[in-house]
């Protein structure tokens, strides 16, 4: 009956006009949730399909399905946007892992990777020919302990004359001087180049995040905005990146401003390079053969104004658990890549922050007391004598 009523053409005029504004109504409607997807798909839907321009930041930008990261306001005449150096020993297990993060990094194309060494082997060699996402280069440390078997840097029998050895163990001496003699020859080569850009140094047991680089120039970003101190960028705080369980996936666009170094991906640019080696005596003279707590002592005895910005969901993690400082009877990584795979995924679509936030967590103290092993005026002297060279490979 009701249907049939419908039918019927001798509605009341205002029944039809209410009808037209519903069937209006629905159509704005409709439109306006349309309109509102493409909205959210155009703007805050980051994740693989990113196709987002980042508003605010015309000097980054991520187009394309293969995420090309663009840095164009760095001025750089070796036409590379990142610099990123990886200090090599002998452990090619952890090597294969990290080459592996890195091809899968998005903006990889645009760096310039060096390998600095201090142990010839050709299985690392092979590995690293491999390489066909970005440029590469190799440096050799020309004090290795491998190169001087019994003598100084290397290992020495022979006692002084009073019937001492000094007291130094020359395979970790070789990590600081290492790490010193490739910061000065990267730099020392750069500024030559005339190279104004961040270089990253990273270590061959360390494992990336895919937004690593689209990271680190969100925090570049972000310290132009609110922290001029911020002279070195951090991808990790430590206990999170020797332990990417307990890292907060919630924390992914956080950093934190401390005055606490942390070892883990840090990047800086020439200007603050200077100033470190302005102090080099602060790193040399440090009676501690670890390169990070040395480190630490130059910012905290002599760069007091340099505050470090660290992200608090960690963009590299440290897969090494067997080396010099850290033993375990399990040296195999594939349960640990198989742990922080299973971590990437569950903080995927929170990757390639739009912007980074301060987080309110206070900073850490600093506790400096000298681990010892860098007593020898030998190792000051070869420490200081470092900061002029260079490398014919660069
Ligand atoms: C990635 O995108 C860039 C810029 O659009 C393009 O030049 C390059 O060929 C692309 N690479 C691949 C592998 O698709
Ligand atoms: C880099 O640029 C500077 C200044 O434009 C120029 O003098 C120098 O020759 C360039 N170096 C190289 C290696 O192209
Ligand atoms: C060090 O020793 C290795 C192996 O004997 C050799 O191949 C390499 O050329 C040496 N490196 C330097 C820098 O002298
Ligand atoms: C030097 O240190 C390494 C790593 O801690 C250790 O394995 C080695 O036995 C030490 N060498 C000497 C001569 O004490
Ligand atoms: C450091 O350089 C000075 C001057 O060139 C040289 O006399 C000295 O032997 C060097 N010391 C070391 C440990 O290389």
């Amino acid at each position: 009956m009701l249907k049939q009523t419908w039918k019927t053409t001798s509605y009341p005029s205002n029944y039809k006009k209410r009808t037209i504004c519903t069937k209006v109504n629905i159509l704005f409607s409709i439109f306006l949730i349309f309109g509102f997807i493409v909205l959210y798909l155009q703007y805050y839907h980051v994740d693989n399909s990113i196709k987002t321009i980042i508003s605010n930041v015309p000097s980054l930008k991520v187009t394309g399905s293969n995420r090309t990261v663009t840095f164009s306001n760095v001025y750089t005449n070796i036409s590379k946007e990142l610099v990123i150096v990886v200090q090599v020993h002998n452990r090619d297990m952890y090597l294969t892992h990290l080459i592996d993060s890195l091809r899968n990094a998005a903006g990889i194309e645009t760096v310039l990777l060096i390998f600095s060494h201090d142990y010839y082997d050709e299985k690392l060699n092979k590995l690293i020919a491999k390489i066909d996402f970005c440029s590469y280069k190799q440096i050799y440390y020309p004090y290795s302990v491998q190169n001087h078997t019994n003598s100084f840097p290397g290992p020495e029998t022979n006692t002084d004359k009073n019937g001492k050895r000094p007291n130094r163990n020359a395979t970790t001496a070789q990590i600081k001087h290492h790490w010193w003699w490739k910061a000065n020859v990267v730099f020392n080569a750069l500024s030559v180049q005339k190279y104004q850009g961040l270089v990253l140094l990273l270590e061959e047991d360390f494992y990336v995040l895919e937004d690593f680089i689209f990271s680190l120039k969100q925090m570049q970003i972000a310290a132009n905005k609110f922290c001029n101190n911020c002279k070195i960028l951090s991808l990790a705080d430590n206990p999170d990146a020797t332990n990417i369980g307990r890292a907060k996936i919630t924390n992914a666009n956080q950093v934190r401003i401390t005055k606490k170094f942390s070892n883990m991906g840090i990047a800086l640019n020439i200007k603050t390079w200077n100033e470190i080696v302005n102090c080099a005596d602060s790193f040399c003279k440090y009676n501690d053969d670890n390169w990070d707590f040395s480190l630490q002592n130059v910012i905290s005895t002599c760069l007091e104004d340099t505050d470090t910005m660290m992200l608090m969901f960690p963009r590299v993690v440290h897969i090494g658990a067997c080396g010099v400082h850290v033993t375990s009877k399990n040296c195999d990584s594939t349960e640990t890549i198989l742990k922080i795979k299973d971590k990437f995924k569950e903080v995927k679509s929170l990757l390639f922050p739009r912007s980074l936030e301060k987080h309110s967590r206070n900073p850490y103290p600093v506790y400096s007391r000298p681990n010892g092993g860098w007593e020898d005026v030998r190792d000051h002297q070869l420490c200081r004598n470092m900061t002029t060279s260079t490398a014919k490979e660069l």
